[in-house]
């Protein structure tokens, strides 16, 4: 075997685990291509945060199969629903022989060796991998943005959430580490890093240097050429002030917060165990609030969890109002495999789920519409992403992490991916900005 096709589902947690897979293979001398069609080995990184994710999983496999055949190819299933559901996968897809979770991808030369060796099924599904961050063969993906992981797993247990069992418990890289990759990072020309784990708030320095999440990201934010740091995700729980005094003091520290809330009642918020209160979450939006800056506050919600009473789902459209967030992702409640939940009998309709996403998405189209509009008038610095053809329109992204769509000045040069440009918003939607670069 000397090819391989590579698909990711998911996060950007997974997005980066796919870099390294790319860079290990890489290095043990295969190739990347296109297509399954193309490729010797077919490997499909997944998802299993909700159950359509891993319905997918299932489907894609099959279409993979249909379109590439069986002869001489190797299927490999990795991530989140190889961890959920390991060896259950040979039997679903008969056609896979390779099943291996995130923490067991620096084991894969030795699982492929065992294939090519005549082994039919092999998988690497083991948690407690030392090694989750060894770096030194990732390739990245992005040119422009570059993901580095400051911590692995989750210790929380909320009752919905798979993400325990499939990463299994924290593990936090040393901060030598961490900053070693990021001055790599930016002598390689990366402006942009982003600081990847499940909960980054969780964050303890196992090294002497004893650093906490605030502290690391200060550092990062220190390294020279950085001009932006950002990092996902953050639990409420965890989540100090010094963070954000941390981006009072230093510009490079990205004005966003992902704050995922999930519910606006306490009721909800017990039964789903996110160990805070709706107070306690709303005093951390007023740190957020009462910063130098203009941070951007994005969130996570899910309608429609067990119990919920349309009082509940009410306090949650009354916290969208009163925090007003940049933007949301918003799900349906999903019952997943050995989570605390499926102990949970008082199940919400689907239909009601529905209805009650459609209004709080409705909701928060509104809110969004209003706080863009905000921005009009205003100058801001866009990293270039690409041109748009369709729209004419070069696309950029605020250090808010606005999507900001500009077209230039007359006479402007044109300016490539990865740089910076200044840009006056003219006209506003809910979900972006519009307007024109300017001379700095
Ligand atoms: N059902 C629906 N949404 C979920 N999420 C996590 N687990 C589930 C589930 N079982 C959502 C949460 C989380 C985001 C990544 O996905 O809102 O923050
Ligand atoms: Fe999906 Fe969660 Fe796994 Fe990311 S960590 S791929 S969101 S299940």
């Amino acid at each position: 075997m000397r090819t391989f096709y590579i698909e990711t589902f998911g996060c950007q947690m997974n997005v980066h685990d796919s870099e390294k897979v790319i860079g290990t293979l890489n290095q043990q001398g295969y190739s990347q291509v296109e297509t399954p069609e193309e490729a010797e080995l077919v490997l499909y990184n997944t998802c299993s945060i909700r159950d359509k994710a891993e319905q997918k999983v299932f489907h894609r496999l099959d279409q993979f199969k249909k379109a590439a055949g069986k002869n001489g190819k190797v299927y490999g299933v990795l991530g989140c629903v190889a961890q959920q559901e390991g060896e259950r996968i040979f039997d679903r897809a008969p056609h896979v022989s390779l099943v291996v979770g995130s923490a067991s991808y620096t084991k894969l030369p030795e699982l492929l060796v065992q294939i090519e060796s005549g082994e039919r099924r092999v998988t690497g599904l083991s948690l407690d991998t030392e090694d989750t961050f060894e770096t030194a063969y990732t390739r990245r993906d992005n040119p422009n943005k570059a993901y580095i992981t400051i911590i692995e797993g989750c210790d929380k247990a909320c009752a919905y959430c798979v993400v325990p069992m499939t990463r299994g418990p924290e593990r936090s890289r040393t901060s030598e580490s961490v900053l070693e990759e990021a001055r790599k990072i930016a002598a390689d020309g990366y402006t942009e890093i982003q600081l990847l784990g499940q909960n980054v708030n969780s964050y303890r320095d196992p090294s002497p240097a004893g650093m906490n999440f605030a502290q690391l990201m200060n550092a990062v934010g220190q390294v020279p050429c950085l001009r932006r740091v950002r990092f996902t995700t953050s639990h409420p729980r965890a989540f100090t002030k010094d963070i954000i005094d941390a981006m009072d003091e230093n510009p490079v520290l990205c004005n966003h917060v992902h704050l995922p809330v999930q519910s606006g009642s306490d009721r909800v918020l017990h039964a789903m165990q996110r160990l805070y209160t709706r107070d306690e979450y709303l005093r951390r939006i007023e740190w957020m609030k009462n910063s130098r800056r203009n941070i951007a506050i994005t969130t996570d919600i899910i309608v429609g969890f067990c119990g919920e009473t349309d009082e509940d789902f009410e306090q949650t459209l009354r916290l969208i109002e009163e925090v007003e967030y940049d933007s949301m992702f918003s799900f349906k409640y999903s019952q997943r495999p050995n989570t605390p939940a499926l102990g949970l009998t008082e199940h919400v309709p689907e239909e009601e789920k529905s209805r009650r996403l459609t209004i709080l998405q409705e909701k928060q189209r509104g809110i969004q519409m209003r706080r863009n509009a905000e921005y009009i008038g205003e100058r801001h610095e866009v990293m270039v992403e690409y041109f748009n053809q369709a729209t004419g329109q070069w696309v950029g992204r605020t250090a808010q992490n606005k999507t900001l769509n500009f077209t230039l000045g007359e006479g402007m040069a044109e300016p490539r991916a990865g740089e910076y440009r200044d840009v006056v918003v003219t006209r506003s939607g809910p979900n972006s900005l519009a307007g024109e670069a300017v001379r700095v």
